[in-house]
Order: C-alpha cells, then structure tokens, then sequence
C-alpha cells in the first residue's frame, strides 16, 4: 500500500507541471501538425526549452501557444493565448474544411511528431471543454487579433453522462488526458458562411487553489470554412469578446477548488448541474 502511495505521488509529481494544448488536428481526415513554437516556451522543465529542433517559423495552421494555464480574464492572453496574435510566428496557413465536417483537436503528444517531449501529457481532468469560431476579416486570419465581440461557441463538453457529482468523471479527462486519448470531436456548422475564421479551443481546469481561480488553456488554429451554403453566421446574442466573456464569478468558474477532487464532498460540488460559461451553443439558427 505505501509503496502504491508513493508510486501514486511520484507520478503526480512528473506530471504535476504537464500542461499543454493542442499538438494535431485532423481535419477533414487530414492532420495538420501544430504550431512548433510552443516547444520553445517549456521553460527550465524541459532543460534547453528548445526540444523540438523544429525551426522557428516553421509554417502551421496553429497559433503560438503557451504551455501554462491562464488565469487573468481580462488578459489579451484569453483570446488566442500568449503571443497567440501578435508573435512574428502569427501563422499563414488555412486548413480547408467543408462545412457540416469535423475538427478533431489532439492534446496528446505522442501524436506530434518528435520525441523529446514525450514525458507531457494533458494530466487534468475537471472542467468543461468549450469551442468557439470567429469570422476572420478577408479571406485570410493572418494578423488579425480576433478582437470584438466576433466569437461564437459550437460546440462544449461536460460531465461523462452517468457521473454523480462534479467530481465527475469529466469529458476532459476521457477525450485529453494520456497516451490513448481520442482528442476532441467537433463539427464545423453545417449552415456557416464559407469563409476564413478561427477555431479556439478552450480547456478549463476547475482544479486549483481557490485563490487563484479557475485555469484557461487557450489554442487557435486558422480554417477556410468551404461548401457553406447555408450562407449562416450567428446572431448578436451569441457572439462574446475574448477577453471579456467570462467573469470569475460565473456559476461554472467560481467553484474552482482543489477540493473538487479530495476530501469531503463540498455542497456546491454535490450535483451534476454543471453551468457552462459563455453563450449557449450556436446551432445554426438565429
Ligand atoms: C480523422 O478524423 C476522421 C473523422 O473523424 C476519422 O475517420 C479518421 O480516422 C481520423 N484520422 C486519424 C489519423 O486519426
Ligand atoms: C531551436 O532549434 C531550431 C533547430 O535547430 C532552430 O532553428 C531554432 O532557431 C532554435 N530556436 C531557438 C529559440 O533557439
Ligand atoms: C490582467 O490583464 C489586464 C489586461 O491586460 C492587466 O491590466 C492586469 O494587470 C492583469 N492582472 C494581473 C493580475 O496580471
Ligand atoms: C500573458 O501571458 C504571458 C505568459 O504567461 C505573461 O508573461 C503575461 O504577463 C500575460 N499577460 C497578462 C496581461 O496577463
Ligand atoms: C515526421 O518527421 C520525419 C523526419 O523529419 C518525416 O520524415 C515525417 O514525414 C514526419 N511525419 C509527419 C506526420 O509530419
Ligand atoms: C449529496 O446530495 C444527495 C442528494 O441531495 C444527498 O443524499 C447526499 O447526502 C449528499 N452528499 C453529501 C456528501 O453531502
């Protein structure tokens, strides 16, 4: 049993600093390697910081991101992460995708296609998932910052039906974490306006200390939406700002705690009434 315990803690110790995001996309069938540039970012855990011997500037769909968590939602990190908009490593490639067709986004480092790295693995697993889309000006997203009340959520994920409390078990956990996870499905709207937009995936780990708050993972990859004939793009009511959507004191960020998952159950965790932050989804009308 001690030596379990121990066994147990060493691990968590490894993995307690694997963060991430996003490392492939299939899309359309096609997998697009992400943006190389977060390798450089790991800072003193991975030694040089530079593991990848993946040029910089390497071209890619993804925009730069950073390995850990956010936490200040006002901060122009919440749109497309650190440097996700401004970095001269603000990518020009655009993954064509028909509308109505599914973006699969892999947090899985085995996935990406280096080995220097493999110990980093997506390691949380309380909090809910939420994809958005914005509309880029033009035809391309290059450069664009995606400021302004231009996002909308398509698709997000909660509790694994079943699960009794917010304990969970959670979709993030079942979709993001380890060596074989399936990595997260969504579907492009089928009536979305052809066009170049944005896709921002978005993670939320509810487990950390109540004093510093709920902690965002953000990744943004850049599309070329084909085939939209509903010639569709969402209402006002469904469109929010990054920064600026969330507040901490949202019913679905203010119950971020370490005891989400240790000790006694809190009241507040004692239901599956999960309230997603953001709009509601867009499904194509209004
Ligand atoms: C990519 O996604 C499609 C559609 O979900 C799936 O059929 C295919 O097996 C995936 N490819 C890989 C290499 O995972
Ligand atoms: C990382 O390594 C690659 C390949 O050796 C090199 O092109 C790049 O400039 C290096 N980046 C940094 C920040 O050192
Ligand atoms: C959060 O971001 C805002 C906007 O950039 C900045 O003014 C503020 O100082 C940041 N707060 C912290 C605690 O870093
Ligand atoms: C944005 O993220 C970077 C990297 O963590 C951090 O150095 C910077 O202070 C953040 N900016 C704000 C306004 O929070
Ligand atoms: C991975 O890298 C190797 C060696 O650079 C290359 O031959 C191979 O095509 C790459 N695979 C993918 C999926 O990018
Ligand atoms: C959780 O709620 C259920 C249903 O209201 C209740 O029966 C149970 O005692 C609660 N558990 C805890 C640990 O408070």
């Amino acid at each position: 049993m001690k030596l379990l315990i121990l066994t147990f803690l060493l691990t968590w110790a490894l993995n307690a600093a694997a963060h991430g995001g996003i490392y492939t996309y299939n899309i359309s069938s096609v997998i697009y390697q992400g943006n190389p540039w977060h390798i450089h970012d790991y800072g003193p855990f991975y030694g040089s910081g530079n593991a990848s011997g993946i040029p910089a500037g390497t071209p890619s769909i993804q925009r730069r991101w950073y390995f850990w968590p956010l936490y200040n939602l006002s901060s122009p990190n919440m749109t497309c992460n650190f440097d996700g908009s401004f970095s001269p490593t603000t990518p020009s490639l655009h993954a064509p995708v028909r509308a109505g067709e599914t973006i699969t986004a892999s947090y899985n480092v085995a996935n990406f296609n280096l080995t220097a790295v493999e110990r980093d693995q997506w390691y949380h697993q309380y909090g809910p998932l939420l994809i958005y889309m914005a509309r880029c000006p033009g035809l391309s997203c290059a450069g664009w910052n995606g400021e302004g009340e231009v996002w909308f959520k398509i698709a997000e994920f909660g509790l694994v039906p079943g699960a009794k409390n917010l304990r969970g078990p959670w979709m993030q956990g079942v979709l993001l974490m380890g060596t074989s996870s399936p990595g997260v499905e969504v579907r492009v709207p089928g009536a979305l306006k052809t066009g170049a937009y944005l896709v921002r995936h978005e993670v939320v780990n509810l487990q950390s200390n109540r004093a510093d708050g709920a902690q965002f993972y953000v990744s943004c990859a850049q599309v070329f939406v084909e085939g939209g004939e509903g010639g569709k793009v969402p209402g006002e009511r469904f469109s929010v700002a990054f920064p600026g959507a969330y507040k901490s004191s949202d019913p679905g960020l203010r119950i971020a705690g370490n005891e989400i998952s240790d000790g006694e159950l809190l009241e507040e965790y004692n239901t599956t009434d999960y309230q997603f932050p953001g709009p509601l989804v867009w499904d194509g009308e209004g």
